[in-house]
């Protein structure tokens, strides 16, 4: 068994140490509003390669670089006219905007996987942006889960998928939005969303005034080469669309209807509320998937605004191999 990893309440002293822990090259995990973040220094090329083999990472996936403004977003990647009303809108937030890389890009290459594209993101979490200030550095952090695993919303997880891969958990509690960022591609004549996240498709269209196409609907894509199919994986197979439980499965319920379950069962939202279940969708995921249940029945959930994300999460953790 691996030696418990250090998890420490997050405050100015405890950042200032995160801080320097990435400066030193190692790697730390940290909240933001979205998950949990595992961070690394994104110009230095062996931490960035700690990343992967912290989380297994299969192939070498280009990272998300987190940065403090949009201003140093900018000395990084091209702002396109799409991605500064994209950024003005939504910077500091759960966005993550894919930029022509410019050419004097200090980032390691690992981190872009080579690509001549670069991933940016402004956190808007106080716990986030006080250590992006303290390390005066580009972070680039994926979800802080072994490759593959549902993404972690506390402390708790980091620790039960990575152990002492990380130096240090800071902890700032549930992350509260509880759902990836979206990634948008502002590098083509019509911005792609890539991956659907914390930031509804309509949200983009209304900012943009023009529909946005995701990279499923065939849209022009290399789509987001981290959306394998099967990811956010449970153990436990997952029945989506289920308006029944079945004997011997865990029920994952949403809205006031749930039926009657005397089995392990979760209510995303009893209210029917899709920015509550998007924040309480991976806690549920892995504690229906420790219950013991054959499989987890889930409740259908409206595709609509944060509905869209959170069904693309259950469709992937449900494919088989
Ligand atoms: O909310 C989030 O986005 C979290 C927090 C920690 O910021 N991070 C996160 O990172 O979810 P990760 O590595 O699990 O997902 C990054 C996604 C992947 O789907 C990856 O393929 C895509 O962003 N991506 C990164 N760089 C890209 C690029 N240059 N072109 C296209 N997609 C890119
Ligand atoms: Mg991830």
């Amino acid at each position: 068994m691996s030696a418990a990893v250090a998890i420490v309440d997050a405050n100015e002293r405890t950042i200032e140490s995160a801080a320097a822990a990435l400066r030193d090259g190692r790697l730390i995990a940290f909240p933001t509003e979205t998950v949990y973040g595992l961070g690394a220094d994104a110009t230095n090329a062996r931490a960035v390669a700690a990343i992967f083999e912290a989380k297994g990472r299969p192939r070498f996936n280009p990272l998300i670089v987190h940065v403090a403004s949009v201003e140093l977003a900018a000395v990084l990647g091209h702002l396109t006219p799409a991605g500064s009303q994209l950024a003005a809108a939504f910077w500091p937030g759960p966005l993550t905007l894919v930029l022509a890389k410019r050419a004097d890009c200090p980032i390691a290459e690992l981190a872009t996987a080579g690509l001549d594209t670069i991933a940016l993101r402004v956190p808007a979490h106080p716990v986030a942006q006080a250590l992006l200030q303290a390390a005066s550095l580009p972070i680039a952090a994926p979800s802080a889960n072994r490759s593959g695993h549902v993404s972690p919303t506390t402390a708790a997880h980091v620790e039960a998928d990575l152990g002492k891969t990380v130096a240090m958990v800071l902890d700032g509690g549930a992350a509260p939005l509880g759902l990836e960022s979206t990634v948008v591609d502002v590098t083509g004549e019509a911005p792609i969303a890539l991956r659907l996240g914390a930031v509804p498709r309509e949200d983009l269209a209304r900012v943009l005034d023009r529909p946005v196409a995701t990279a499923s609907d065939g849209a022009r894509s290399p789509a987001s080469p981290g959306m394998l199919a099967r990811h956010y994986a449970t153990a436990t197979k997952l029945r989506l669309e289920a308006r029944a439980v079945h004997q011997g499965e865990a029920l994952l319920a949403f809205g006031p209807d749930a039926p009657e379950h005397g089995g392990p069962m979760i209510n995303l939202s009893a209210s029917g509320d899709l920015t509550e279940a998007a924040a309480n969708l991976f806690a549920a995921l892995r504690i229906l998937d420790a219950s013991g249940a054959e499989a987890i029945a889930v409740m259908p959930i409206p595709d609509k605004g944060l509905g869209e994300a959170i069904n693309d999460r259950l469709r992937r953790a449900a494919r088989a191999e």
